[in-house]
């Protein structure tokens, strides 16, 4: 058993007690352990080149014999992380939440892993042996849910391209300074908890691995994300009432008999669910058909696109 602790907080902060907390409980269970500070690597944004995808493409299609890989992986550090990562059963991820949103040292890195993308590198034989990897998330806040509700959802989001399962989540509610969550007994237990979980889930066949946190977590009945929007038509006509902002799971909200609101699956709530690699397959679709109609109207492109290039403002 690996698990790898990614830390985006600072050094010796809340973020980093929590993980360290879930990796003792794994090391006690007889799993290997590495955890790192994303603050001790190199990492560069993600330029949207978009040369990853259309390589991919191309190599899907045979028009390429090898995937090149990302074009900054000689520049920094992150060809070594996913290396890494991708041998490993499991992530125990702890992040703090900035502006109610994981802090962009979080995102620069997980926005990398599209160019890394675990289905393709084992389809290629990039990746030799799947490591079905699941995730413990811990989003740290200085404050309660009301300002960081984008914490965990957008860090599960991150999770697709990996294609890991997220088993545990956490959210550790009022930690300002550094070390404030060791007053908070509760949540190095939770923490400790998540570590258990973490082993369980490894020590569980595939098939049968399911979410192992509170099941009255969250709104969504199958990633456990508070964040249900009110859908709209999908660029197939698809449409569900209410949708999961994070897996994209669709239904509607329900009234309990105790007068709470659930949100229910359709019968055919999971065919936009990103855990799924048949409904992000066809999310693919869309990008080839997106794809196919820009290069179809180059000329009506090409003819707009003069005023926008020419156009200087004056920048600071
Ligand atoms: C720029 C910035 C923005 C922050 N925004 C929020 C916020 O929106 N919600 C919140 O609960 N805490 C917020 N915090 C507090 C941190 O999440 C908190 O201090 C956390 O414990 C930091 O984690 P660390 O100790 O692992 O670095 C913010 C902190 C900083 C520096």
């Amino acid at each position: 058993m690996k698990v790898l602790g990614i830390v985006a907080g600072r050094h010796n902060g809340n973020s980093e007690i929590l993980v360290k907390e879930a990796l003792l409980a794994c090391q006690a269970a007889g799993a290997e352990c590495k955890l790192i500070n994303l603050f001790d690597y190199n990492i560069e944004h993600c330029i949207g080149c978009e040369c990853c995808t259309m390589a991919m493409g191309d190599v899907g299609m045979g028009k390429l014999d090898k995937y090149p890989g990302c074009v900054l992986k000689d520049k920094d550090d992150m060809e070594k992380i996913i290396k890494e990562m991708q041998t490993c059963n499991a992530i125990i991820v702890g992040v703090p939440v900035y502006d109610l949103a994981p802090s962009s040292l979080y995102l620069k890195f997980a926005q990398r892993f599209l160019a890394y993308e675990l289905s393709f590198l084992l389809e290629i034989g990039e990746v030799k042996v799947d490591p079905h990897m699941v995730a413990g998330l811990i989003a740290v806040g200085g404050s309660c849910h009301d300002w960081m509700p984008f914490g965990l959802e957008v860090m599960a989001a991150s999770m697709f391209t990996q294609s890991v399962q997220v088993v545990d989540q956490m959210l550790a509610q009022r930690n300002g300074r550094p070390g404030n969550v060791l007053l908070r007994d509760e949540q190095l237990e939770r923490a400790k908890l998540m570590g258990e979980n973490i082993i369980k889930a490894i020590q569980t066949p595939v098939e049968e691995r399911g979410y192992l946190g509170e099941a009255d977590f969250g709104m969504c009945p199958s990633c456990h994300s508070h964040l249900i929007y009110k859908g709209d038509p999908h660029w197939d006509g698809i449409q569900f009432p209410f949708e999961c902002a994070v897996c994209g799971c669709g239904g509607d909200l329900v009234k309990d008999e105790n007068g709470e609101y659930k949100f229910v699956l359709a019968e055919n709530g999971h065919i936009r669910d990103r855990n799924i690699n048949q409904a992000r397959a066809e999310h693919l679709n869309e990008i080839v058909q997106t794809k196919i109609d820009f290069f179809k109207r180059q000329h009506t492109i090409q003819d707009k696109y003069a005023k926008y290039k020419e156009i200087k403002f004056p920048a600071i």
